[in-house]
């Protein structure tokens, strides 16, 4: 049946770009130790990751993680689950990773907020995302596009301010690369933990969780 599941295996692997797929092994390279990737999908990043990292993968797509399994190896563990609601302690992980996640997930100040929780204080976040354009022509043909990409793209956001999310959820960005440009700008990163305090975060619990209401950015 032709579902996005179905596209994002047997078609998207074939088109994908040869930049994006050595960015999927720059990023998965980097990855250490007890691993969390969001959205793991069909688990493209899979075959990237060292032998010595724990990888944990989550998604709720069942049929995307069948495919992943395929991927995946001994030290490869994949639940179903969304990433607004992880099912894990506070500072599990050394590393999490997002590729192409954030534009598909309902509520993304609340995964990022997840993230910054179960991030170990030293751990850091690796990401690679589509976001919004910041050209008034492509970001106008991006609002255009929007309705009928979602519904071929598994709900997927042409237009979600990822990076400003990403730095009010307390994730501060200490590296960034822009890998494409035009309807689909393509950014790569690392974000670190900052440390939140209750004079950045005015209201904020005592755990450093923001205050920022959940809401859906664009
Ligand atoms: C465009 S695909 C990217 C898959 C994979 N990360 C990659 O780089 O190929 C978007 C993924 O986000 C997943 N997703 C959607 N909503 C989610 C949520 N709330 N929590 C975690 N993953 C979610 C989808 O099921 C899908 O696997």
């Amino acid at each position: 049946m032709l579902s996005f599941a179905w596209f994002y295996e047997k078609i998207y692997p074939r088109i994908e770009p040869r930049r994006i797929r050595e960015q999927r092994r720059a990023i998965a390279g980097k990855a250490r130790r007890a691993v969390l990737e969001i959205g793991v999908g069909n688990g493209l990043n899979l075959p990237y990751y060292r032998r010595s990292t724990d990888i944990t993968g989550i998604d709720p797509d069942r049929r995307l993680l069948t495919y992943a399994y395929r991927r995946s190896t001994d030290n490869t563990r994949l639940i179903p689950g969304h990433a607004e609601e992880l099912p894990f302690k506070d500072e599990s992980f050394d590393t999490v990773v997002s590729t192409f996640t954030f534009c598909s997930v309902r509520n993304p100040c609340r995964v990022a907020t997840e993230i910054r929780r179960v991030l170990k204080t030293e751990g850091c976040f690796l990401f690679m995302e589509h976001v919004v354009s910041g050209n008034q022509v492509w970001h106008s043909l991006q609002r255009w596009l929007q309705p009928c990409w979602g519904r071929l793209f598994g709900g997927c956001c042409l237009t979600r301010k990822t990076l400003d999310i990403f730095k009010q959820a307390g994730l501060e960005i200490i590296e960034l690369q822009r890998l494409s440009g035009g309807l689909l700008p393509i950014v790569s990163g690392t974000a670190l933990k900052t440390p939140f305090n209750n004079y950045d975060n005015p209201g904020g619990d005592k755990n450093g969780r923001q205050k920022v209401a959940y809401t859906n950015f664009g």
